[in-house]
C-alpha cells in the first residue's frame, strides 16, 4: 500500500465522521480497509469453499508482517487466538521446580497475565509482587525484589488501568544481568509507536490486533527470542505445533523449530484477514507519524488537566505514559455514558475515566473531549485547593 497523509490515513475510519473516538485502549476504530479484508475472506469462502492453502498463506503473511514491525524474524512469531494463551504456552514450558521458581510482577499488571501466573502455583511457582511508589514501577523497585530465586518477570509497557509506562529497556538489562526472563506485555502500546524488540532486550513479548493495530478480536502475537525457542516444549499443544501439521502423525510429537511450536490448533481465519489488513494501514501512514500524534494530544489533555485541576495517575512525563490517559471521576461509568450522550466514546476502569488517542484522532478530537469533560465538569474529581485558610 503507498504512504498514507494522517488526513488521508483517518478518513479510512467511517466512525471518526460520526464520534469523537477516544477508546482505542479498548478496541481500534474500524477501517474500510479491515472492513475489505474481512469480506474478502467471506467471498473466498463463497468462491472456493475450503482453500486452506491461501488461507495459511495468508496466516504466514500476518507472521512476517508482524515480525517486520517489531523487529523480529518471522519465525520468532506465534500467531494465536489470544494473548492470554500465548502467556499460558511459555508458562507451560517452563518448570518451578529448582530454586529460581519466583515469578516477579508488579501491580500494573492486567488481570490475564497475573492470573496466568498465579495458576503456576499448583505446578510450583510462588508469586512476589512489586509495589508502586507514588504511581510510578521504576526498574529500582523490581531490583529490591528480583533475585536468586526469580525465574521470570513479567512486565505490562502501559497500564490498562492508569497509563503509566514502565522502562522496559532498563527492567530488561537487570533482569538479564541476574539472569532472569523478562516476558514484556505490550497490548496497551503495539501500534502507537516504532518498537525493536531487539533493542528493548526481552526475551518474550505479547500483544494483540485488537486495540492499536487496528484489527479484530481474536488474533495476537507471541514473540520468543530465537535464542530460546527450541529449549522451550510446551504441555499445551496441539498439531499447528509441529513440524508438518499436514504430516497427520498420531505416533509422533515433533517440535516445530520455529516459535510455531507455540501455536496448537486451527488458525482464525477470518481474524488473521482482518488482522493484515490493520498492519498494512499502519504502516502506511508510519509508526513514527502514529507516535507523534499520540505524544501530542496526551500532552495536550494532562496540560487541561493540570490546568483544570483535575486529578489524574497518569505520570506527566511523556517518557513515562503510553497513549492512555486516565481522570478520576467520581462516578467513571456514569461519566462515560454522558460522555457517550455528546459524541465521544471513551470508557473506565475503577473510577478512572479513559480516554485513549490514536494516530488517527486529531486537536478537533482532543477539542471535542476537553469540551466535553468541562460540560460534565461536576463528575471530575479535583485536586485539594491548598493554601486557602
Ligand atoms: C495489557 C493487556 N494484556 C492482555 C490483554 C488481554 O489479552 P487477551 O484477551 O488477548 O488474552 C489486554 C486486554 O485488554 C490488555 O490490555
Amino acid at each position: 500500500m503507498a504512504t498514507l497523509t494522517p488526513t488521508a490515513f483517518r478518513a479510512r475510519f467511517p466512525l471518526l465522521a460520526r464520534r469523537t473516538y477516544v477508546n482505542s485502549c479498548s478496541q481500534g476504530a474500524l477501517s474500510t480497509d479491515v472492513d475489505g479484508a474481512m469480506r474478502a475472506f467471506l467471498d473466498s469462502w463463497n468462491d472456493e469453499g475450503s482453500p486452506w492453502e491461501a488461507w495459511i498463506g495468508e496466516v504466514e503473511r500476518l507472521r512476517a508482517t508482524f515480525a517486520s514491525l517489531i523487529g523480529a524474524d518471522a519465525d520468532e512469531v506465534a500467531v494465536l487466538p489470544s494473548a492470554s494463551i500465548g502467556i499460558n504456552s511459555i508458562a507451560s514450558a517452563l518448570t518451578f521446580e529448582s530454586a529460581r521458581r519466583r515469578v516477579v510482577m508488579g501491580r500494573f499488571e492486567f488481570p490475564t497475565m497475573a492470573q496466568v501466573w498465579l495458576a503456576q502455583c499448583e505446578r510450583g511457582a510462588e508469586i512476589a509482587w512489586v509495589d508502586p511508589v507514588d504511581g510510578m514501577l521504576p526498574p529500582e523497585s523490581y531490583a529490591s525484589v528480583i533475585d536468586e530465586r526469580t525465574l521470570i518477570v513479567p512486565a505490562t509497557h502501559v497500564c490498562f488501568r492508569n497509563g503509566h509506562k514502565t522502562d522496559i529497556a532498563s527492567l530488561a538489562a537487570l533482569c538479564r544481568d541476574r539472569g532472569v526472563y523478562l516476558f514484556l506485555d505490550d497490548y496497551q502500546r503495539t501500534g502507537t509507536g516504532p518498537m525493536d524488540v531487539r533493542a528493548l532486550g526481552v526475551d518474550f513479548m505479547v500483544t494483540g490486533a485488537l486495540k492499536y493495530l487496528l484489527g479484530p478480536s481474536g488474533v495476537a502475537f507471541l514473540y520468543v527470542r530465537r535464542e530460546l525457542i527450541e529449549h522451550l516444549v510446551p504441555t499445551m499443544t496441539g498439531w499447528f505445533g509441529r513440524v508438518n501439521p499436514f504430516a497427520f502423525s498420531i505416533d509422533d510429537l515433533d517440535w516445530s523449530p520455529s516459535a510455531r511450536r507455540f501455536e496448537s490448533g486451527t488458525p482464525m481465519i477470518p481474524n488473521v484477514y482482518g488482522a493484515q489488513a490493520g498492519l498494512d494501514l499502519l504502516r502506511a501512514v508510519g509508526l513514527d507519524t502514529v507516535e507523534q500524534t499520540v505524544a501530542d494530544l496526551t500532552s495536550g489533555l494532562l496540560a487541561w488537566a493540570e490546568n483544570a485541576g483535575v486529578v489524574t495517575p497518569t505520570p506527566a512525563d511523556g517518557s513515562h505514559r503510553g497513549p492512555l490517559v486516565v481522570l478520576r471521576s467520581t462516578d467513571a461509568p456514569a461519566l462515560v455514558e454522558k460522555l457517550r450522550a455528546r459524541g465521544v466514546i471513551a470508557s473506565c476502569r475503577d473510577d478512572g475515566l479513559r480516554v485513549s488517542f490514536h494516530g488517527y484522532n486529531t486537536q478537533a478530537d482532543l477539542d471535542a473531549v476537553i469540551a466535553a469533560l468541562e460540560a460534565e465538569s461536576a463528575m471530575l474529581q479535583r485536586q485539594a485547593v491548598l493554601g486557602r485558610g
